[in-house]
């Protein structure tokens, strides 16, 4: 292992040179380290118990979780790769974890977690997914919609781990605000969406309104998403995010809460595995339709299955101080009591 640093790169990531038959960097982060193989990511650690672990997570469905942590900014709370592997944000520091939110990995003691500065995981997981996304392979898109992601290193995919998220400042399409998805900018229908009707609604502002007053159809918005399980930024007012979203096949990570989040399904149906957050133990399934409303708790942890492309609307609280209040009893972990 060496550790490159550069004026540019303050958190040195440590890594191995490529191997020699697969080509694949490997990668060390605290005590944890990271390998892949033609068809597996292994990662290694010492169990606070003294025992040496290893787990290991088809390298697909490792490279789909990392690309959603690393988008999302290490996201709300935790993102779990799987049943062992995950981090959880702190909001300056970012938690990385194996077995600590599993039951049974914790009464066996063979956990383990350690903190590190964002910068320092961002860095190491963005050279780690760099180097293990093969050309043809898209971590974002559907199963259905890219090629694979076994093989020995085969080139790389760089353009599509670095698209950049959507986020309107206060609503898409609004005068100096994030535009509208169109052909003309790369986002044709999705072959699911193709039905739906891409007309928008007539603005009629009060003179010295047009720039405040403001619609846009957001079906057809959705119908033209060109990655699954990525919500974007439509609106904004303060700390309510309204955060649409197109899945299929299955969200890559399971998310636990640190606050209330709502979903609204917009079309076709997901189900949903639900689970207490600090064990796995299973808590509820979810079978949501066409005009369903759920909330999910912030004492749980959840993971959507979607069978077809499918419109969800995620409805984030963003308040920086909410996750705070909730621990210290100030706020609740439920959206309403009856
Ligand atoms: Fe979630």
């Amino acid at each position: 292992m060496s550790a490159a640093a550069s004026a540019l790169e303050p958190t040195p990531v440590v890594s191995s040179e490529p191997h020699p038959v697969n080509g694949y960097r490997a990668f060390r982060l605290g005590s944890f380290k990271f390998e892949r193989d033609e068809y597996f990511a292994h990662i290694g650690w010492i169990g606070h118990n003294g025992k040496a672990m290893s787990h290991s997570l088809d390298a697909g469905d490792f490279l789909r979780a990392l690309m959603r942590d690393l988008a999302w900014g290490f996201f709300y709370g935790w993102v779990n790769f799987d049943d062992v592997i995950g981090t959880l944000n702190h909001y300056g520091t970012v938690d990385l974890f194996a077995g600590t939110y599993n039951g049974n990995f914790k009464q066996a003691g063979v956990d383990l977690l350690e903190n590190f500065p964002t910068e320092q995981i961002r860095a190491t997981f963005l050279e780690m997914i760099q180097d293990w996304t093969n050309a043809g392979f898209d971590p974002f898109a559907a199963p259905q919609e890219t090629g694979s992601p076994f093989g020995r290193k085969n080139g790389n995919n760089n353009a599509a781990i670095n698209r950049v998220r959507e986020l309107a400042t206060r609503c898409v399409g609004l005068d100096g605000d994030l535009p509208l998805r169109s052909d003309a900018r790369g986002a044709p229908i999705n072959r699911a969406f193709r039905d739906v009707p891409q007309d928008e609604p007539e603005i009629h502002a009060e003179p010295g309104f047009e720039k405040e007053v403001h619609a846009f159809n957001l079906f057809a918005f959705l119908s033209r998403s060109q990655v699954t399980w990525n919500p974007s930024f439509t609106s904004v007012v303060k700390y309510s995010f309204m955060c649409p979203t197109t899945e299929e096949h299955k969200l890559p990570i399971i998310h636990g809460n640190d606050r209330v989040e709502w979903f609204f399904q917009m079309c076709d149906e997901i189900h949903w595995d639900c689970g207490d957050k600090n064990t796995g133990a299973p808590m509820a399934r979810v079978i949501m339709k066409a005009g369903d409303m759920a909330a999910m708790p912030a004492y749980c942890r959840h993971q959507g299955f979607s069978p077809k492309r499918s419109m969800l609307l995620v409805w984030e609280n963003g308040s920086p101080n909410i996750v705070y209040e909730i621990q210290q009893g100030a706020a609740p972990e439920v959206p309403v009591e009856f």
